[in-house]
């Protein structure tokens, strides 16, 4: 899957708002009461023990304003029953933090927000005027729009003619692999072949893949009907979940699409959300985008590109792939490793500002030493070079995101770091 650097227009501002109280006769009722006076749709209300000392409560409060000034009347009413109300997020009221979602079921409004593809087709789309195609199509993302966190992904039953154009792919790509993949998507692909189906007879489902891939890292696929806005898309990485579409490309010209299709997703993106280290680096650049700037959005989608889509690595001395969009393109796998492109070392900070065309094959790209280096490189650039005035860190057991906004929760979560080093030291000195 890739994504659009556009964004969705809004009709209304979603907002998440937290406000702290004490445990004390009419603390709660009084906030309430403000908010039920002001007439505003609320989606989702909750609670949890407060993390900072004075405090007994915070409340969560989600709701769909008019506008920015709908956002600060809101604000200013609760500010009469609490001295801690802060915007956690809202879209596209300038100075404020853009929404952002903390919970993995927060990703289900993202289903329908697609800018283009999905049922629509381009007119340069080898599809767009076939209505059998069309047809296929709408009946394949009808899953993505209707599929909600938790559920299992419904397979699809491939036609002979699809499963006929991924066995092409298939056979020439996994061809190439031997040569110019790098060493965690040759190490993983031929366990796709034992856990999750695949073969070049037929296209593998999502919820076999998916159920795989959170063994070995955590990482989810949801399915997902075209192409999402940059935030959208990026945010999801956040929360270790990769959207990814399910229909193919049209059986006219098997070597050729102009959208991700599922031979992009699970050939070029799949083997790589099963390899630690590079779960952790994606998941990375998802927690840098969550409510960050559209300026940082933007950086963010381009170091995304530059790595996740086109990158490269040195292995042994030796220049490997590890982006989807090489591994699932054997003319521009071949080209990319040539000694025609110019190479660069990754540097986020300058990778993020880089131009690159969409249609062509790439000029520049970018070299990453390892996983575990881009990853620390990512996270420097984001704790240094952009304008976010809090870090988030996710909760894997409440598949949640901890927003750490002051002093005392940053000490509480360095406290937290510390407690596992020691354990891990102890484990250490005792394994000698
Ligand atoms: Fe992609």
């Amino acid at each position: 899957m890739n994504m659009s650097p556009a964004n969705v227009p809004k009709e209304t501002l979603k907002t998440t708002l937290c406000f702290s109280i004490q445990d004390k006769v009419g603390g709660l009722e009084g906030c309430l009461a403000a908010i039920k006076a002001m007439d505003i749709s609320l989606t989702r209300i909750e609670s949890r023990p407060s993390r900072t000392k004075d405090w007994d409560y915070d409340f969560f409060v989600d709701f769909d304003a008019a506008d920015a000034k709908q956002v600060s009347n809101v604000v200013e009413q609760l500010r009469a029953h609490t001295k801690v109300v802060n915007i956690i997020g809202s879209e596209n009221t300038g100075d404020s933090v853009v929404w952002f979602p903390r919970k993995m079921t927060d990703l289900d409004s993202f289903a329908e927000k697609v800018l283009e593809m999905g049922e629509e087709l381009s007119s340069d789309h080898p599809g767009a005027l076939d209505p059998v195609y069309r047809a296929r199509r709408m009946d394949i993302t009808r899953i993505a729009k209707q599929y909600r966190t938790g559920q299992a992904i419904p397979d699809v039953d491939y036609t002979a003619e699809e499963n006929e154009t991924w066995g092409k792919v298939y056979r020439r790509l996994t061809e190439l692999y031997k040569s110019h993949a790098c060493r965690e998507h040759q190490y993983v692909f031929p366990l796709l072949e034992q856990n999750c189906g695949y073969s070049d007879k037929g296209i593998p489902q999502l919820e076999q893949i998916s159920r795989f891939l959170k063994d070995c890292t955590g990482f989810t696929l949801r399915p997902v009907m075209g192409l999402l806005s940059s935030r959208d898309f990026l945010n999801a990485f956040a929360f270790r979940v990769f959207y990814s579409t399910q229909y193919i490309r049209h059986a006219s010209r098997p070597f050729y699409t102009p959208e991700p299709d599922c031979c992009h997703e699970l050939l070029g993106h799949v083997p790589l959300f099963a390899d630690p280290d590079f779960a952790d680096f994606s998941q990375e650049i998802g927690l840098a985008s969550l409510g960050a700037s559209d300026e940082d959005i933007e950086k963010l989608a381009t170091i995304f590109w530059f790595t996740v889509e086109f990158g490269l690595c040195r292995q042994d001395g030796e220049l490997k792939a590890y982006g989807a969009g090489l591994l699932s393109s054997f003319g521009e796998l071949e080209y990319a490793l040539s000694d025609k492109p110019e190479l660069r070392p990754f540097d986020p900070a300058k990778t993020a500002v880089q131009k690159y065309p969409i249609t062509e094959f790439q000029p520049v790209y970018f070299v990453a030493e390892s996983f575990k280096d881009a990853q620390e490189k990512v996270r420097h650039f984001a704790a240094n070079c952009m304008n976010r005035p809090f870090s988030v860190r996710y909760n894997a057991l409440t598949q949640s995101i901890e927003v750490l906004d002051n002093k005392e929760k940053v000490l509480r979560f360095a406290r937290s770091i510390r407690d596992d080093m020691k354990t891990l030291t102890n484990v250490l000195e005792q394994l000698g």
